[in-house]
C-alpha cells in the first residue's frame, strides 16, 4: 500500500475512534475490501475481538502465529473458538528449513543462551510468519493494549505500519484490563484459562510466565533478560507521518 497522508490517516481515526469495535472493524472492511486481517495470539483481548469479528460475521480474516512453543491452553482455547463461532481460524508455521537448521545449530531452548539467540527464534517463529500472513493486506487489526507497557502507551488507535506498508488498528487500545473481562463474562467467549492463573501476557510456553501482583504486564515475558523493551519484533516502532509527506488520498 502506498503511504497515506497525515491528513488521511488523522481523519480516519478520527471516524474509528467515534465507533464501538464492530462497526469500526466493519467500516474498515467497507473501505478496504478484503483486506483487512486480523492477528490472534487467543489472549483475551485478542478473543473480543475475534467474537465481534466472528459473530458478526464481518469481512475481516482472522489468522495466528502457532510459532509451535504455545501453551496446550493456547491449543485448546484455539479448537473452542473454532467450534464456538463454527469457524477455522487459519495458522501460519515456521518455514520448516529455516527452523530445522535454527534448532540443529542452537539447540531447542537456545533462546535462553542469548538475545540473540531469542530474537532468531521469534524472528522465525513469528516474525517471517507474519509477513506471509500480512502479504496482500491493507490494514493490520491488533490486540495491543497502552497498559501492556510504556512503549505501547504511545501508540495510536490507528498507525502507517512503515515496515509492513500497511495500516494497523488497535481497538482496545484505551480498553481496561476490567473492562476487556467484562466483555468476555458478558458474552461468555471461550478464554485462556491461564489468565485466571496470573498470567497476563500469554506468549509461548517456555518464554511466559504468570506476574505476580504488582508486577509490570510484560514481566512474565522474557523474564530473564535485563531489557525494558520487551518486544518479539512482531510489533516493531512505528515511523509517524508529518504533514510533509506526499497525499495519496
Ligand atoms: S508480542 O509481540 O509480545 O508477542 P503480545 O503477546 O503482547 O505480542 O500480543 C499483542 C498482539 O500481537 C496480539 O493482540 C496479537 O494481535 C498479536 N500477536 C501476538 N502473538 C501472536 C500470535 N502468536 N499469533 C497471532 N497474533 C499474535
Ligand atoms: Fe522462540 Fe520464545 Fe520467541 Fe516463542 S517467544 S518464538 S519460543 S524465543
Amino acid at each position: 500500500m502506498q503511504t497515506p497522508s497525515k491528513e488521511y490517516l488523522d481523519q480516519l481515526e478520527q471516524q474509528l475512534a467515534s465507533l464501538p469495535v464492530k462497526e469500526a472493524l466493519a467500516l474498515l472492511a467497507e473501505q478496504f475490501p478484503g483486506q483487512v486481517t486480523f492477528s490472534s495470539s487467543f489472549s483475551f483481548e485478542d478473543q473480543v475481538i475475534s467474537h465481534d469479528i466472528l459473530s458478526n460475521a464481518l469481512p475481516v480474516s482472522v489468522f495466528t502465529l502457532d510459532t509451535g512453543r504455545l501453551f496446550s491452553e493456547t491449543y485448546s482455547v484455539w479448537s473452542s473458538t473454532n467450534q464456538r463461532y463454527q469457524t477455522h481460524i487459519k495458522a501460519y508455521y515456521p518455514d520448516a528449513g529455516a527452523l530445522e537448521a535454527f534448532v540443529l545449530e542452537t539447540g531447542p531452548n537456545s533462546f535462553y543462551e542469548s538475545v540473540e539467540n531469542r530474537k532468531s527464534c521469534c524472528g522465525i517463529r513469528k516474525v517471517e510468519p507474519l509477513k506471509r500472513a500480512l502479504a496482500g493486506n491493507a490494514v493490520w487489526v491488533t490486540g495491543l493494549r497502552a497498559e501492556h507497557s510504556p512503549v505501547r502507551k504511545d501508540l495510536q488507535l490507528l498507525e502507517w505500519d512503515e515496515a509492513n506498508r500497511l495500516l494497523k488498528f488497535h481497538p482496545l487500545l484505551h480498553w481496561s484490563t476490567e473492562a476487556v473481562r467484562a466483555y468476555i463474562d458478558q458474552h461468555n467467549i471461550p478464554y485462556n484459562p491461564l489468565h485466571d492463573r496470573g498470567f497476563v501476557s500469554i506468549g509461548c510456553a517456555p518464554c511466559t510466565r504468570a506476574i505476580r501482583p504488582g508486577e509490570d504486564f510484560r514481566a512474565g515475558r522474557w523474564w530473564w533478560e535485563d531489557s525494558s523493551r520487551k518486544e518479539c519484533g512482531l510489533h516493531e516502532k512505528q515511523h509517524s507521518i508529518t504533514n510533509d509527506q506526499p497525499v495519496i488520498r
